[in-house]
This record gives C-alpha cells, sequence and structure tokens, in this order.
C-alpha cells in the first residue's frame, strides 16, 4: 500500500513511482485467471506507467506454443478482458515484452529452459535479474513449482537480485494441509518471499476500511464493545457456481470464502491500530484478532455454523438451476454453497459483541457489506414510541458492487407531531473519485513488485484462519446434511440463518435496501422511511 496525502485531485504522477526492473513469470498462464485479470492488470499498470520499462513476462503452461503465439492469443483476449478501451500503441509496446515457454511443472527439464529464457529476457529487456514468480495453477502444483524452481536456483537471491513468489488461493484444504504447504515452501523460501494473495485486499473499499477507521477521530472511541452492539459481514453473490464445479465440489462455501476473504474483513474491522502502516505492524494485529476468535467446540459448531445448498429458484425473474444439476457437480453433492456464522472475539474491544458473517451461491442480488449496528441510546425522551420502531444506528461499509459507506440515524419527521424516521448520510467513492475500470490485482502486482507485503497474508494468519474453521470443517465432515437443497436460488439461504440471529433479537441487514436508497438519493429523496 504506497502512501500518499493528495486528497481528491490524484494526478497520474502522484499514483506512484513505476516498480523495479523485473520479469514476471505466469505459471499456468493458459488459464482463466491469467486472462481475465493478470494480463488486463498488467496492461493497466503499463498504461498507467506504473510498470518498468525494463519489464518481461514469461508464460509458462502445458500448452505447446511459441512465444509469437502467446503473443497473439493475448491481443486476442485483452480485447475482451482488458477494463478499458485498449490503446493500439500502448499495447504494441507492451505485447513485446512477452516470452513463453511450455512444459511440464513437474519436470527439471522445464526449469532448466525457463532459466534459459529469463537470461534471454534480461538480456532483451534489461530486467536486471529481478523475478516474480506468480503461481496461477491448481494448487496441487504450489509445493511442486516451489520445490523446482529451489531445485533449478531460480529462487536464489545474489547480487542484489530480488526473487519472489505470489502464490494465489486456496492455501491448503484445512488446518494440516496449510501448515504442510507452509512449511514446503519455507524449505526453499524465506518468508519475506512469499506473497500469499487475496485479491479482495485489492479492493480499494476493503483497503479504506483502515483508512476510515484510523485517519478520522470520530469512530474510533465508539468502536468498540461500550457502543457496539454486534457486526455483520455478508459476502453475497447472485452467481452460481457456473463451470468450476470440480473445484467446488471439493472446497464449498466454508473454505472457498471464509478463511480468506471474509476473515480479511473481519480482521481489518476488528483490528487495533498498527503502530504502522509497515506489514509487519498490520500483520501483528489482524493476526491478534484470529487468534481471539473464541473457539468453535462441537456443541457451538451446532449452534453457531448454518450450511446450505441452493435448490432451483429465480433470480431477477429468470429460472436457474439448482447445484446438484450443474455442471460437473454429483447430483448427490453434500457440498455447501452458503454458509453463516456467529464469531465472538475475545479481546477487550470485543467481548461480547457477535460478529456474524454469511456468504452464498444464488442469494437474490450482488453485494459484499460490513455493517456494524450501535447499541440504541436510552430513550426517555420518546417513552411514546415503541423501542422497535426506533432503529438503531447503522454504519454500512459497502465493498461492492457500489462501493461507499453509509451511516443510518434517527431524524424528526417533519411536522406538528414527533416521528422519527431512519435517514441516511450516504459517501459514494464515485461521487467523490469517479470510477477508474481496474481488476483488482493492479495494486497487488505492483505492491509485489515494490516489495511492500502488506496486503498479502503472513503464514501464521494463514494457519490462525485455518484453526478457526477446522471444528466447522470436522463435523460438518462427520455430519453430512440431510436437507440438501435447503434454500431456493434467489431466496437469503436456509431458515436456520435468519434464526441464527432472530433467537438473539436480531435481523440480518437488508442489502437491498442500499439499491434503494441509491435510487431514492437520485430522485431526490433521502429519508429511507418514516416510523411514527
Ligand atoms: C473467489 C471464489 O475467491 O472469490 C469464488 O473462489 C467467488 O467462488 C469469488 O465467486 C468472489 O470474488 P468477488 O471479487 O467477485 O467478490
Amino acid at each position: 500500500m504506497t502512501q500518499n496525502s493528495d486528497p481528491v485531485n490524484v494526478s497520474q504522477e502522484t499514483l506512484g513511482r513505476p516498480a523495479p526492473p523485473c520479469t514476471m513469470v505466469i505459471f499456468g498462464a493458459g488459464g482463466d485467471l491469467t486472462k481475465r485479470k493478470l494480463i488486463p492488470a498488467l496492461y493497466n499498470l503499463a498504461k498507467g506507467k506504473l510498470l518498468p520499462q525494463e519489464f518481461a513476462i514469461i508464460g509458462v503452461s502445458r500448452e505447446n506454443f511459441s512465444s509469437d503465439d502467446f503473443r497473439q492469443r493475448t491481443g486476442q483476449e485483452i480485447r475482451e478482458y482488458a477494463t478499458s478501451e485498449v490503446e493500439q500503441a500502448s499495447w504494441d509496446q507492451f505485447v513485446k515484452r512477452l516470452y513463453y515457454t511450455p512444459g511440464d511443472f513437474k519436470d527439471p527439464e522445464l526449469y532448466k529452459k525457463l532459466g534459459d529464457l529469463l537470461v534471454q529476457a534480461e538480456k532483451e529487456q534489461n530486467t536486471h535479474g529481478n523475478c516474480l514468480f506468480y503461481l496461477a495453477t491448481s494448487p496441487t502444483f504450489f509445493p511442486i513449482v516451489v520445490k523446482q524452481l529451489g531445485a533449478a536456483k531460480l529462487t536464489n537471491e545474489e547480487n542484489g537480485k530480488w526473487k519472489r513468489v505470489v502464490i494465489e488461493k486456496p492455501f491448503g484444504h484445512d488446518l494440516d494441509s496449510a501448515v504442510a504447504l507452509n512449511h514446503e515452501i519455507g524449505l526453499v523460501l524465506r518468508e519475506d518471499q512469499v506473497y500469499r494473495i487475496d485479491h479482495y485486499l485489492g479492493k480499494e473499499t476493503v483497503q479504506n476500511i483502515l483508512a476510515f477507521r484510523f485517519a478520522n477521530g470520530i469512530f474510533e472511541p465508539v468502536w468498540n464493545r461500550r457502543y457496539v452492539d454486534h457486526v455483520q459481514v455478508t459476502v453475497a453473490e447472485e452467481l452460481g457456481v457456473e463451470m468450476r464445479g470440480d473445484y467446488y465440489e471439493h472446497a464449498g462455501a466454508l473454505r472457498d470464502m471464509v478463511p480468506n476473504h471474509i476473515f480479511q474483513l473481519i480482521t481489518l474491522t476488528a483490528m487495533e491500530p498498527p503502530i504502522s502502516f509497515d506489514a509487519q505492524a498490520v500483520h501483528d494485529e489482524q493476526t491478534k484478532i484470529l487468534r481471539a476468535v473464541q473457539p468453535l467446540n462441537p456443541e457451538k459448531v451446532l449452534d453457531h455454523a448454518v450450511r446450505g445448498q441452493y435448490g432451483e429458484g429465480e433470480i431477477d425473474g429468470k429460472h436457474v438451476p439448482g447445484y446438484r444439476t450443474e455442471p460437473n457437480v454429483d447430483p448427490a453433492s453434500t457440498t455447501e454453497t452458503f454458509v453463516a456464522l456467529a464469531l465472538n472475539i475475545d479481546n477487550w474491544r470485543w467481548a461480547g459483541v457477535p460478529f456474524y458473517l454469511r456468504t452464498g451461491k444464488r442469494l437474490p442480488t450482488r453485494s459484499t457489506e460490513i455493517v456494524i449496528r450501535f447499541r440504541r441510546p436510552p430513550f426517555v425522551l420518546f417513552r411514546k414510541t415503541s423501542v422497535e420502531k426506533i432503529a438503531p444506528n447503522e454504519l454500512v461499509i459497502n465493498i461492492q458492487p457500489n462501493e461507499g459507506i453509509s451511516l443510518s440515524f434517527e431524524a424528526k419527521v417533519p411536522g406538528p407531531i414527533v416521528r422519527l424516521g431512519a435517514v441516511n448520510m450516504d459517501f459514494q467513492y464515485s461521487d467523490y473519485f469517479g470510477t477508474t475500470p481496474s481488476t483488482g490485482y493492479e495494486t497487488l502486482l505492483y505492491d509485489c513488485m515494490m516489495g511492500d507485503p502488506t496486503l498479502f497474508q503472513r503464514a501464521d494468519m494463514v494457519e490462525a484462519s485455518w484453526t478457526i474453521v477446522q471444528p466447522i470443517i470436522d463435523l460438518w465432515k462427520a455430519l453430512p446434511p440431510r436437507d440438501f437443497p435447503n434454500y431456493a436460488a434467489g431466496s437469503w439461504g436456509p431458515e436456520q440463518a435468519h434464526e441464527l440471529l432472530r433467537r438473539e433479537g436480531r435481523e440480518w441487514h437488508d442489502c437491498t435496501q442500499k439499491a434503494a436508497s441509491l435510487r431514492n438519493a437520485a430522485a431526490g429523496m433521502s429519508v429511507l422511511g418514516t416510523k411514527a
């Protein structure tokens, strides 16, 4: 996270200096991530002058084609996946830096060829021997590629040249496998050479959580158990499992979203102020939160964790199939596509404040948000208004799709009778900063090249995350679900997810309210509803 104090008028020059010369090697160059995210992100960085002139990309995958074929294919794909118009002149410059070598990731021969190609790229593009290896492969190859890179001495740092390895998610599929993977990686690389990526940290609004909390004086004093009733994190997706049935059948919603994306949101929301924005300081505070999460024993899992799987249903007026009939999914699958949890963070700031989280596929809308629900004030002045009708203050951090922050509070509805209405103060990112189309990978790739690991996960963070979810994995495995599918596509998940909050006198925040509020704002109305 490079820092800049210039506020709203951020010009291109102030965005940052170009990254140092280097070569980026992409393992899995034939895959979806490369064409949809990595190449468009690198192209955006090049357009924004954040890539050095001395830069090369080497694609590696099983498919047998030449560097020229790779350039041609990438040229076709960028037109489909670029986030803004592809300018011929800048693309022509970019494409010259692409190289390719085919091979089997397990075969030491590949790494010899790769070594030669790195030397060639270094000579032709003057990359100074610095190298970023990006593992955009199936996770089974992570330890294999790292081991082979080490054996071929491609990760050796000599004469001031740096070598870093970016590892995609999923990082392990449970605690043991994550520990084993960290161990294998540690045999080859120092921790500061490893960049465990979580694309949620590339989202501007996620990074903004820290700025919002720690660059403003008014929120931190109320950001604790004394004023906060509970916190909700929702990551709702309208999409189903699409063509990823193979992967998803072994992952499920819990592994796919919780120990990574959702825990990033929770740690940034709950952590203590770090002593600086230095990676170590930020990671230390995030890790403390993960360690403070109350362990879930089997009874607690039964009580605090809900799973669901979507059946057929309707979204946006269109009929959609159930999970069990999606491609590459077992017709009797017991994989969960929805999870809701109630967690407690046992520390002085948060003890007694539940953190509810939920995520699912085929929900009614796409929305990622964090809701801080404050305690009600003493309503002595409003004795004649029943308490249920007075909404508690709520701060909603909207991560996507309508990036922004809103605060709801009670106001007097104009008129001779005292009536209260819930109103919203809304900040929309786009109103102040415009929108810069991006893939979400730009900052992350740039940070790797700059050697800033703040937005990446440290080994102990990953293990602490798996430690929290492991008891759920174990219990759910031991007790396969008998009621799947238990929610219709287009609904807000199984009834038990609502029950999880209702039994404590709470409700999930209505994510669809945001869209309604934006519509109202456009129509010049700010009052969401009035409750006499
Ligand atoms: C990925 C998961 O990591 O994140 C997907 O594997 C999920 O299942 C995706 O759809 C969600 O990302 P985003 O950025 O669309 O919220």
